[in-house]
């Protein structure tokens, strides 16, 4: 797979995992997806435990509100943020937001990373803070923004619904919106290119759904 669009529109969240080990090849691969990702003023203010032991990977499971599934990935990437180095350069915006969107690049890099090498991923925001820093012993200053969940996948869910552009994108200002975004700047091969694209997306999934029937 080598289209980024194709990987960014491809790629979902994988929820179950098959119990195999990734090499230390595909692990660092992903990691380093990580450390590509942009960050404010280049402050690359975050740190990747990775985890691969399974007593640490259960017990960190626990501390996602019971969300055992991801005890089976073959690794957890806990990825932590160091807000006092963004807060020393930028003050509070850079202590609470540009912090948090640094990690966010990275944890999106992993992803995409993970899916490009045929694996997959989970997002996983939810967890007891303070009991993944007891468990990884990580210091009260730095935060874990998300556990990324990595391992081949069990299964790949249908693509949740997203809205349309039409929905997402307003023009020049807040709620200016335009029915059809191309039409805009009389781009009318782009129409008929997504229309093209959106009926080979659903006799993809059409043919899908009548494989899972019978
Ligand atoms: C900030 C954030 C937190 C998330 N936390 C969890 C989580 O705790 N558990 C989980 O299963 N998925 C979690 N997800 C994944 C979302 O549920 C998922 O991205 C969404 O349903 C859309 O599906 P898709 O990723 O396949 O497009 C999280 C995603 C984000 C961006």
């Amino acid at each position: 797979m080598n289209d980024i669009i194709e990987i960014i529109k491809s790629r979902r969240t994988i929820k179950s995992f098959e119990a195999k080990f990734l090499s230390w090849e595909q692990v660092a691969k992903i990691l380093d997806a990580g450390r590509h990702a942009p960050s404010s003023g280049n402050l690359q203010n975050w740190k990747f435990i990775a985890v691969l032991e399974p007593d640490l990977k259960t017990k960190l499971a626990e501390a996602t509100h019971d969300q055992f599934n991801i005890a089976m990935a073959s690794v957890l990437i806990i990825v932590c943020a160091e807000p006092e180095k963004a807060e020393r350069y930028f003050g509070a915006r850079g202590e609470r937001l540009y912090t948090i969107q640094n990690c966010a690049a990275a944890i999106q890099n992993m992803l995409l990373e993970a899916h490009s090498l045929g694996l997959g991923g989970c997002w996983v925001g939810a967890f007891n803070e303070d009991k993944i820093k007891e468990i990884c012993g990580i210091p009260a200053i730095v935060r874990p923004q998300a556990i990324v969940a990595i391992g081949y996948a069990k299964e790949v869910p249908n693509k949740p619904a997203k809205f349309p552009l039409e929905t997402v994108v307003y023009f020049n200002k807040w709620k200016n919106k335009l029915r059809d975004p191309e039409k805009y700047s009389q781009n009318y091969s782009a129409i008929l290119a997504r229309k093209a694209g959106a009926a080979k997306e659903k006799l993809d999934q059409f043919k899908k759904d009548i494989v899972g029937k019978f």
